[in-house]
């Protein structure tokens, strides 16, 4: 989960309503505005975390997100952390394939985020909950 650099900043923003989804995505387009990301990386930053948002609250049941701005001395980068307290994954592989879904939906939401960062990381247990990390450096 470590993603490198040192944490500048640290914010948590509670996720659990589709208004809470909405505020991630304008937290994010924010900071990555902030770090100066063209508009083709904001947007990919943006979808990401709104997938992964949108995975919290769904399968979940609802949690948090930690954003830490990130330096390594010489780039700066964001960090999020979209965590639960829900079912968790049993098998990370399945969940991350293309067109697995146990919900319903198009199964592109993990594997769609995972191509759209630079560093992409899920902790899960079943029964214990779910952590997904990703993390976007400023090239
Ligand atoms: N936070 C989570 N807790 C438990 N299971 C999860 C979590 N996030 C994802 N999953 C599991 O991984 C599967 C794949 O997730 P993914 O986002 O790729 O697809 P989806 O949400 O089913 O569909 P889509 O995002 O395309 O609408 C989910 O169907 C679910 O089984
Ligand atoms: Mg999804």
């Amino acid at each position: 989960m470590d993603g490198g650099g040192q944490v500048q900043r640290s914010s948590t923003l509670p996720l659990h309503t589709d208004e809470h989804v909405v505020g991630v995505r304008k937290v994010v387009r924010e900071q990555a505005l902030d770090m100066k990301l063209s508009l083709v990386e904001q947007t990919k930053l943006v979808t990401a975390a709104s997938e992964l948002a949108r995975n919290t609250i769904k399968y979940g049941g609802g949690g948090m997100v930690l954003a830490q701005t990130l330096s390594d001395g010489v780039r700066r980068g964001l960090r999020l952390v979209f965590a639960d307290d829900g079912p968790g994954i049993a098998d990370i592989a399945q969940a991350l394939r293309d067109g697995y879904t146990s919900g319903g939906g198009l199964g592109l939401g993990l594997g769609g985020a995972k191509r759209l960062v630079d560093e992409f990381d899920i902790d899960s247990r079943s029964g214990e909950g779910t952590a997904v990390a990703i993390t976007k450096w400023k090239k």
